[in-house]
Parts: structure tokens; sequence; C-alpha cells
């Protein structure tokens, strides 16, 4: 089933944002949704990817179930048939795309980790020689490995694109213990699932993690290790140097360029084809990572 927006939930909105919608689901859980909306550039299409939004949410739940052992998760199910308040009547619009969570004080950091050299870190190290206060080795080109995966954390801006922050910043924000948990946490998972991805033939290039306190606990929410939230690049094409290729959202990327619109809404219309191929991508994601058959 397509899913464009989820306006049949009767509950109060948490948050909607470009793909997924958020529900409060009584004081302390949430319903999160992942759509079949795209974006690029910062726009959402009117078009939608079939498939996308199970793909992005079969993702996280995988990630979410394999680093349990380093950190708990908020997940309470992604079993329809098990959440409250009569939402298992949807259980053909929400299998697949949903997850219960517990709701969580989430702590005010976007944590980042980069294992190579791309985006922001790309540009703050041209001009600096360092990310986010930390001194790398000169020389090093776009697309780079990184001696060791580096911790650069942002804050979210409520308005626009995230501010890059020192360790030392969020330090003094949040104190010196939970920031160095953090860190250490955010590493550690990097570590762990851009060893298991290289396995499988792709290079989790660089992530964002959210995390939040329940009941005095440090736990990992919001999404984990998607396409969204990371970049994902195709080993086999590997080459340092030059910018890579985004594994999911390149062929769109592409096929955007190539038209004549200056990346402002409305987005164009997209062909059968571009969203054929895209979704295709998204697909083999899923496949690559989890080890298993996609099933809509
Ligand atoms: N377990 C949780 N408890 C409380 N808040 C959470 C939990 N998990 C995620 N969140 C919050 O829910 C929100 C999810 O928003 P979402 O990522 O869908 O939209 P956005 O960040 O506003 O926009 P974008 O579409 O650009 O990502 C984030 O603010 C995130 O911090
Ligand atoms: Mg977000």
């Amino acid at each position: 089933m397509l899913i464009k927006d989820t306006n049949f939930i009767d509950l109060p909105v948490f948050i909607k944002g470009k793909v997924r919608d958020v529900y409060e689901v009584g004081a302390d859980k949430l319903l999160m949704i992942v759509t079949d909306r795209i974006s690029a550039f910062d726009v959402v299409f009117d078009d939608l990817i079939p498939d996308k939004g199970c793909v992005l949410n079969g993702i996280s739940e995988f990630w979410f179930d394999y680093c349990k052992d380093i950190i708990g998760n908020h997940v309470i199910t992604t079993d329809v048939s098990e959440y409250p308040m009569g939402l298992s009547k949807f259980k053909e619009e929400l299998k697949g795309r949903s997850m219960l969570v517990k709701r969580v004080k989430m702590v005010e950091a976007e944590c980042i980790v980069r294992g190579y050299l791309e985006g922001s870190g790309l540009k703050d190290y041209k001009s600096t020689g360092e990310i986010s206060g930390i001194k790398l080795p000169e020389g090093l080109k776009q697309a780079d490995k990184l001696p060791e995966p580096i911790f650069t954390p942002s804050t979210k801006a409520s308005e626009g694109h995230d501010i890059n922050v020192s360790y030392e910043y969020v330090k003094k924000q949040i104190g010196e213990k939970l920031a160095s948990t953090l860190k250490e946490k955010s590493i550690t998972l990097y570590k762990k699932a851009e060893k298991y991805a290289l396995s499988r033939g792709i290079i989790l290039a660089d992530t964002k993690f959210e995390f939040g306190m329940l009941d005095g606990e440090l736990v990992i929410a919001d999404e984990m290790f998607t396409p969204d939230s990371s970049r994902f690049w195709e080993l086999a094409d590997y080459e340092p140097g030059r910018a890579q290729k985004s594994f999911d959202k390149q062929y769109l990327r592409e096929y955007l360029e190539s038209l004549d619109w200056d990346k402002t809404p409305p987005a164009p219309k997209l062909p059968q084809e571009v969203i054929e191929k895209t979704r295709a991508k998204y697909i083999e994601a899923y496949e690559r990572i989890t080890g298993k058959k996609f099933t809509a």
C-alpha cells in the first residue's frame, strides 16, 4: 500500500517531518510512521516511491536489534496487532512502516560520527585542517577514510541546517559525564555498523544518532543507520578524490540535475522510470544490509 499522508490517524500530531509522521500515543509513547514520500535537495516530491517507507523502517529496525548489545533503544513493538488505542485496525496501512516507541527525553545534541571525509566535515577540513576541533592529518582527499572515526556533534537549529559544534561545547551544554558517554557509544555503534556494512559491500561513510533518557538510562531513539541519517556508498565504486555516488538517491539526483529545475518548490513530476529505479535502489539497500529478501 502506498502511503502519502497519515491523516487517517486520529491522535495528536507530535511532528510531521519531510518523510515521517509521528503521533502521540498517550503521554509516554509515540507512533512513528514512515511514509513513501521522498525529498531531494530538501524539497518533498508530490510523487511517492512505493515501498520506501517499509524499507527505511525495516533498516532502522534491523540496526536497533543488531546494536542492542551496545545500547538499548526506544522500540516497543513493530507488530501492529499489539498497537494500543484502536491502531491495530490500520494494519494494512501501518504494517512494516511503523514502530510504537517509548517517548524519551531527547538529549540536546545530534551525535554525528564520521569515518570518511565528506559533506560539512570535508568543508571544515579544507578551510581549517580540523573538524569540530579535531586536527586531522594533512593531504586528505575528498571521501578518504579517516585514521579513526571521529565524533563531530551538532545542535539542532530550529530553522534551516544544523550547526556543527565542538565536543567541548557539548560538554558545557549537557555535562562532561553524559557527553563522554555519548561520544563513546556513538563511536562504538559506528564501528560495529561500518564493519558489518563493509562485509555487505556498502561503505557507511558517516551517520547521525539521536539519544534520549528513559528512567535515568540512556537509550538510542529516532532512526538508526538509514539512508536518511547516514551516507551509504557502494564499495565496488569507491574511489577517493571525488564525490561518491549516494547508494540510494544518486539516480534521482542525477535525473534532477539533468532538468531545468532550480531546486525550489514545486518539485517536478517524476517519470515512472525514475520512480521505479529509485524504488529498486532502496530495496537493494534493504536486502544488502539486512541479508533478507524484501517482501512488501
Ligand atoms: N523516542 C522518542 N521520543 C521523543 N522524541 C523522539 C523520539 N524519537 C525521535 N524523536 C524526535 O522526533 C522527531 C522526528 O522528526 P523527523 O526526523 O521525522 O522530522 P524532522 O527532523 O523535523 O525533519 P526531517 O524530515 O528533516 O528529518 C525528532 O525531533 C526527534 O528528535
Ligand atoms: Mg529528522
